[in-house]
C-alpha cells in the first residue's frame, strides 16, 4: 500500500503561526515528560537496544532558555556547548544533554502471557535499562483481571507508567477481542479500565484508534469514559481500524478527543517531521506528540523537533540539521554496534556441546545472533532508503550470515574510495540546514508493507 505522504500537514506547517511548537512538557500523573515527544510502541521494532539507540539519537545541548544575543559568541558566559543562537551540528560535542524523545514505550505485551510466564522468562520481556526512564509498559489483552494482574507486574518491574493497546488491528489479537477488537465493546473496556486502574498506582493510560470503523467512531465516548476511571492520559492514532493505514491520519479527531478530557492528550498520526509535529499541536491543540514510523526511517527526529522548537522559540524561525551521509554511517554502525553487544552477552559455546547447559547456551547464542540480524536487516531496509547507492548496501546486507559480516559490509560500503569522495562533500555541507524545511518525509513502502501486527 503506497501513502501520499506529502499531505496536508506540510502545508499546514508553512501557514504556521510562529507561536506553533510542540510542549517543553507535560505531566502524567506525577511523570514529567520533557519534552512532550513519545516514542510509539512498535511491535519488533522497540526493544531495549531500538529504545536506548532512538534516546541516544535524541540527544542535543539544551539551548539556554533565553540566550541574551542572538548569535552570541561561543564560549560566552551561560552558552552551552552546541549552542549559536540557531540549530546544532550533528555531531558537535555536547554537554548538558537532554534527550529530545521525552517518552519511550515497550512493544506490546500480551497480558495473558505475561501473567502465565515464568519469572525469568518476563524478564525477557520487560528488560529495560535505567536510562531509559521514564518509560512505559504497554499491554494487551481482553480480560480485566489478567490485565490487572499484568499491570501489577510491571509496577512491580518499575516501569513508570501502564499503557492499554486498543489499536492493534491484527487478526490473532482481534480474534481474541484485544487490541482494536475491543473497540466494538465499550462495556468491556470500562471493566479493564476500572480492574487495571484499582490495580496500580502508577499512572494508566490508553492507546486507541478512533474506532472500528467509520459508522463506530468512539474515540470520544472511550476518552471521556478514560477520564472517567481514573485514567491518567490517551494516546490517539487518528486513524479507523478498517483503515489500516491507508488515507491520512484525521487529525480532526484529536482535536474532538482534546476538547472532550481535561487529561492529557497524545496525538499520533503522520509525524514525519518537525513541522508536521508543530502542525499536529497548533491543528488540534494536543499535550504531546507521539511518533513510530518516522523514528526508524529518521532516528535524528525527536532532536530535529528538539532544535525547531528550541529554535523557533528563540527567533521565531524554526530550523533545524539534517544528517549528512557519515552521520547515517555512524548511526548504523552504532545501531549495529548495539546488536552486537546484545548478542556478545551470549556468547558462543566453542567445541560440541554435549551437555544440556552447554547446549542451551549454544541455542541461546544463535537465537541471539538470529536476533540481531532480523533486525539489523529490517533496520537496513528502513534507514538507507535516500542513501546513494542504499540499494546494494541493502542487497548485501540482506546476503550477510552473520552480525560481524553485516557491519564489515556496512564499513566497506561507506569506506569505497567514490563514497568517501561524496562524504567528504557532505560534510563540507555539513551547516546545512532545513529551515522551515519543505523537503517531504521520504515515504518507506517496504515500512508501509510491515506485517498487519501493528496498531
Ligand atoms: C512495525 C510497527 C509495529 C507497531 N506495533 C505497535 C504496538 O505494539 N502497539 C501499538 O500501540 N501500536 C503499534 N504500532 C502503531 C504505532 O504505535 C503508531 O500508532 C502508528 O504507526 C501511527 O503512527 P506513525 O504515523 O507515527 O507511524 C506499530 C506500528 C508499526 C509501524
Amino acid at each position: 500500500m503506497k501513502k501520499d505522504w506529502d499531505n496536508s500537514a506540510i502545508t499546514a506547517a508553512r501557514a504556521m503561526p510562529h507561536t506553533a511548537r510542540v510542549p517543553a512538557e507535560l505531566h502524567i500523573g506525577p511523570v514529567r515528560i520533557a519534552p512532550a515527544t513519545v516514542l510509539a510502541p512498535m511491535a519488533g521494532v522497540t526493544d531495549t537496544v531500538f529504545r536506548r539507540f532512538i534516546k541516544n539519537a535524541s540527544m542535543y545541548a539544551a539551548p539556554p532558555s533565553k540566550p541574551s544575543t542572538p548569535n552570541p559568541e561561543p564560549g560566552a558566559p551561560g552558552q552551552l556547548a552546541g549552542w549559536r543562537g540557531g540549530p546544532f551540528s550533528v555531531d558537535v560535542e555536547t554537554s548538558n544533554e537532554v534527550s529530545g524523545c521525552g517518552l519511550i514505550m515497550t512493544e506490546f505485551t500480551s497480558a495473558d502471557g505475561l501473567s502465565r510466564m515464568r519469572e525469568s522468562k518476563r524478564k525477557r520481556y520487560l528488560t529495560y535499562y535505567e536510562d531509559e526512564h521514564p518509560i512505559s509498559a504497554q499491554l494487551f489483552g481482553s480480560n480485566p483481571a489478567t490485565l490487572a494482574e499484568s499491570a501489577r507486574i510491571c509496577q512491580d518491574a518499575g516501569f513508570d507508567l501502564v499503557d492499554l493497546n486498543l489499536g492493534c488491528p491484527a487478526k490473532r489479537v482481534v480474534a481474541c477481542n484485544g487490541g482494536s477488537g475491543l473497540l466494538r465493546d465499550l462495556p468491556r473496556i470500562k471493566e479493564i479500565f476500572e480492574a487495571v486502574r484499582g490495580a496500580v498506582s502508577i499512572p494508566f493510560t490508553v492507546k486507541f484508534r478512533m474506532g472500528w470503523n467509520d459508522s463506530n467512531i468512539v474515540c470520544v465516548e472511550l476518552a471521556k469514559m478514560a477520564e472517567d476511571c481514573g485514567l491518567n492520559a490517551l494516546a490517539l492514532h487518528a486513524r479507523t481500524r478498517e483503515q489500516g493505514y491507508a488515507g491520512d491520519a484525521r487529525w480532526e479527531w484529536i482535536a474532538a478527543v482534546k476538547d472532550a478530557v481535561r487529561i492529557p492528550v497524545i496525538g499520533n498520526g503522520d509525524i514525519r517531521t518537525p513541522e508536521d509535529a508543530a502542525a499536529m499541536v497548533e491543528a488540534t491543540g494536543c499535550d504531546a506528540v507521539m511518533i513510530g514510523r518516522a523514528a526508524p526511517a529518521n532516528p535524528w527526529i525527536f532532536r530535529q523537533i528538539a532544535q525547531y522548537t528550541a529554535s523557533k522559540q528563540a527567533t521565531g524561525i524554526g530550523v533545524y540539521d539534517r544528517p549528512t551521509d557519515m552521520d547515517r554511517y555512524r548511526m548504523i554502525r552504532d545501531y549495529f554496534e548495539r546488536l552486537m553487544a546484545e548478542v556478545a552477552e551470549h556468547p558462543e559455546v566453542v567445541g560440541p556441546a554435549d551437555d544440556d547447559l552447554s547446549k542451551r547456551l549454544k541455542r541461546n547464542h544463535e537465537s541471539a545472533q538470529r536476533d540481531a540480524i532480523g533486525r539489523m536487516k529490517q533496520f537496513a531496509s528502513w534507514f538507507t532508503h535516500g542513501v546513494p547507492g542504499g540499494a546494494t548496501l541493502r542487497r548485501e546486507i540482506f546476503e550477510a550470515k552473520r552480525g560481524a559480516q553485516v557491519i564489515e559490509r556496512v564499513e566497506a560500503f561507506f569506506t569505497q574510495s567514490d563514497r568517501a569522495t561524496e562524504t567528504q562533500r557532505d560534510r563540507t555541507r555539513e551547516t546545512q540546514r532545513a529551515v522551515e524545511s519543505d523537503a517531504p518525509f521520504e515515504h518507506d513502502a517496504e515500512l508501509e508493507a510491515a506485517p498487519a501486527a501493528w496498531g
